[in-house]
């Protein structure tokens, strides 16, 4: 192999670069046509009520959380295995972070794990529930409506890795229709199920919600509308808020991207299986990732569970070995409580959290991956365990 293989890759064609142009050649290159365009065409494809735009997957987070008036000393609960924003946007807020583990083969919540961490740490009132779908694989479904009767919780789906995935794909439950959830959150990063360079999408039912966050959004702003008349003059500021827009270059990607989306998550699912008959010959050495009935992951990762006992190197070793044959691979994720802002969450023991940790080893996965490319990871991976198994 001569180029190096990422774990995830963007896939870009001349449509999206017609569109993008288009903009480019218009009045418009911040708030334009496209922006709103790009919501609606979201919200038909998800099945949301509201759909709104944001410039990343993070202010997608902070835009969510300040919603729903998360403020000082709010208890939240969110899984140990996380990219950084959840936490980094709770702490920001003043909030109250409770860790829960996650299932050692998924490393995701459980609804037993949600249940250890509210019984103990002794917590009475919960303000959030923020899941996080690992992977792509859609996460919990209606078990997060027992929590929010039973707490009376608010709950965000941080959906950034499952855009395109279905709870249930007999009842075309889609991920970011919020059945079970007050909001879901999405990230067009390029590794992402579509990308817009930059770029994230809040979605709700919630109109209240939903009229919090677009004038967060835009700096707290209300435009003033001159009376009988489509016209605006001057504005008011009525909260604190944020220059968090799309513009409208990021928009007209995303509209054309998303209407890729299926294909993305098909081939995306080909190469899944792909790997399953490849490595399943490996069971000893390689735990597959699991696969749920009914449910359409978005295979955004394809995560890797290294028995390490039954071989003579560690993951710096194995890794290094696959970067050296051209792979590239990561870890999703450090948890949370190992980083060194967040040592004070290390709480409790989080066994599932370390096991899966120890283990865990995302491989190449994403729609332009060939089948060349493939095959060279397979025998890559093999080549490795065949020399260093115990
Ligand atoms: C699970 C998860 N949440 C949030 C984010 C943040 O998204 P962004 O990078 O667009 O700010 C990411 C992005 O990597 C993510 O993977």
């Amino acid at each position: 192999m001569s180029s190096t293989i990422p774990y995830g890759k963007q896939t870009i064609n001349s449509e999206d670069i017609k569109l993008v142009t288009k903009v480019l050649k218009s009045d418009y290159l911040t708030t334009g046509p496209f922006v709103e365009k790009f919501e609606n065409s979201f919200k038909k494809k998800v099945n949301s009520k509201y759909a709104i735009s944001c410039s990343n997957g993070t202010s997608a987070l902070h835009l969510s959380m300040l919603a729903i008036g998360l403020k000082k000393n709010d208890v939240v609960i969110m899984p140990t295995i996380n990219f950084i924003a959840s936490a980094n946007m709770s702490r920001l807020l003043n909030a109250k972070i409770y860790l829960a583990d996650v299932d050692s083969s998924t490393g995701q919540l459980t609804k037993k794990t949600i249940n250890e961490c509210i019984n103990k740490n002794k917590i009475r009132t919960l303000k959030l529930i923020l899941i996080m779908h690992h992977g792509g694989s859609p996460n919990l479904g209606s078990d997060l409506s027992f929590f929010k009767r039973k707490y009376k919780c608010f709950i965000i789906e941080d959906a950034c890795h499952a855009l395109g995935g279905k709870y249930s794909i007999k009842k075309n439950i889609k991920v970011g229709s919020c059945k079970f959830s007050d909001i879901s959150t999405f990230s067009f990063h390029p590794v992402k199920s579509i990308t817009t360079a930059e770029g994230g999408m809040i979605t709700t039912s919630d109109k209240k919600i939903y009229q919090k966050i677009k004038i967060l959004r835009n700096h707290g702003i209300i435009r003033n509308k001159l009376k009988n008349t489509n016209k605006f003059l001057g504005y008011k500021i009525v909260d604190i808020g944020f220059n968090y827009r799309l513009s409208d270059m990021s928009s007209a990607l995303g509209i054309s991207q998303l209407k890729r989306i299926d294909k993305f998550i098909k081939k995306r699912n080909i190469i899944s299986k792909k790997y399953f008959n490849k490595l399943s010959f490996l069971k000893d050495y390689i735990y597959l990732p699991d696969k749920k009935k009914d449910v359409q992951n978005a295979w955004h990762l394809f995560v890797l569970r290294i028995n390490f006992n039954k071989l003579k190197i560690n993951r710096v070793k194995f890794f290094k070995l696959l970067s050296s044959k051209g792979v590239n691979t990561q870890i999703h994720y450090t948890p949370i409580y190992n980083q060194p802002l967040f040592k004070d969450l290390k709480s409790n023991i989080f066994k599932g959290t370390e096991k899966y940790f120890n283990t865990c080893l995302s491989i190449p996965i994403y729609p332009e991956l060939s089948n060349i490319q493939i095959k060279h990871v397979v025998n890559s991976i093999k080549l490795i365990i065949n020399k260093y198994k115990k």
